[in-house]
């Protein structure tokens, strides 16, 4: 039989579990993203309805997805927010693990504009914050979400707060993103690093000469954007792109603009043909990609639609052989 072909009958609430890292949770191979849900701000994806993110959400769970990822500063407090009321609307049902992130801040001043920010204090403020926004006990996982180079915040300070904030018990594991291999290394140095959160997708594979160095470490990696934030949908064309609300922050990214747009979209259409011979979806090919990068723990999709989960829950249980692993790359190009 074609181990392409070979899924499981039902995907809808066994999605597969690894560890994160080698003291980290048990998480689903895929979690949700909840960036586009955020609503307005400098990054924003246009407008949002809250009751079709909180149905989102909702959905993300009984597709049993095991975790979620927000951030304080998508939407400066919206995300958390929105999370926090699906999160209530669970009742006694278990709730997903909920992973977060500090070090991005804004002002009134300034509305919908964000700065970096890992000083000690300040990531304490946050972590109450989100704790607040979020309506939970405990933060799952806390993670640094880019380096701070405004306030010249050595890493290590910024670091070993997030390890005080485990030894109070108000967050379980703690991780970092969009940090190089030298910022890994002297955060390890000081408290061994949970897990990586890395872009990663068929269109960005600069990420992966950092997986080895996680593995070394026992530190997960969750790839952010595997569907690069929408063009690995097969649901982007040049009209979509130009139908995106003014305020969608991929109008003004050079990776949804010439003449990057034209070579993502002829990847595309090569995947949509290895995709349809194999009875998969692109976005399940994408995923299934990366989460077949050795190293790789889990990806975070986002969607912020209920429907949108369902055209990709299912990737977790698709395993690629190394021919179509092959063609998929050969099909990315360099
Ligand atoms: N640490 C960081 O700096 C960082 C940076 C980026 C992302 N992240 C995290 O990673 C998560 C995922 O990355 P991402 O949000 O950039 O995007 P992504 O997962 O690469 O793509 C998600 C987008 O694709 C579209 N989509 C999803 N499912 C679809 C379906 N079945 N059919 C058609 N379109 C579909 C939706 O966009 P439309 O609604 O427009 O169709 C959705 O918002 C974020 O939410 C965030 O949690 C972290």
């Amino acid at each position: 039989m074609n181990p392409d072909k070979a899924r499981s009958p039902d995907v809808r609430h066994r999605i597969p579990s690894t560890r994160l890292g080698r003291e980290g949770p048990e998480i689903t191979r895929l979690g949700l993203g909840t960036w586009a849900i955020g609503g307005p701000y400098e990054y924003g994806w246009g407008p949002v309805d809250d009751t079709a993110s909180v149905r989102t959400v909702l959905r993300a769970v009984d597709r049993g997805l095991n975790w979620l990822d927000t951030a304080p500063a998508y939407g400066c407090g919206h995300s958390e927010e929105v999370v926090g009321k699906a999160l209530r609307q669970l009742g006694t049902r278990e709730r997903p693990l909920v992973f977060t992130k500090c070090g991005r801040v804004w002002d009134t001043a300034h509305p919908g504009k964000v700065v970096s920010d890992l000083r000690p204090e300040s990531i304490r403020q946050e972590c109450e914050a989100s704790l607040k926004r979020l309506g939970v006990d405990r933060i799952d996982l806390y993670q640094i979400h880019r380096p701070d180079t405004r306030t010249g915040t050595p890493i290590e300070d910024s670091w070993a707060t997030l390890a005080e904030l485990v030894d109070e018990g108000k967050v379980r594991w703690i991780g970092l993103s969009n940090v190089d291999g030298e910022l890994l290394d002297r955060c390890v140095a000081v408290r061994h690093v949970d897990s990586l959160q890395p872009s990663l997708s068929l269109l960005d594979r600069r990420s992966l000469p950092l997986l080895d160095r996680c593995r070394d470490h026992g530190t997960g990696v969750i790839a952010y954007s595997p569907l690069a934030s929408g063009l690995l949908t097969g649901a982007f064309d040049r009209e979509r792109v130009a139908s995106l609300a003014p305020d969608d922050w991929r109008r003004k990214s050079a990776k949804f603009a010439e003449p990057e747009l034209t070579r993502k979209l002829a990847v595309v259409d090569a995947l949509r043909t290895i995709a349809g011979s194999l009875g998969h979806t692109v976005p399940e090919l994408a995923l299934a990609w990366v989460l077949s990068r050795p190293g790789v723990s889990g990806a975070i999709v986002g969607a912020r639609l209920p429907g949108q989960i369902d055209g990709w829950a299912g990737a977790a249980a698709v395993t690629l052989s190394d021919g179509t692993l092959r063609e998929i790359e050969a099909a990315a190009g360099s």
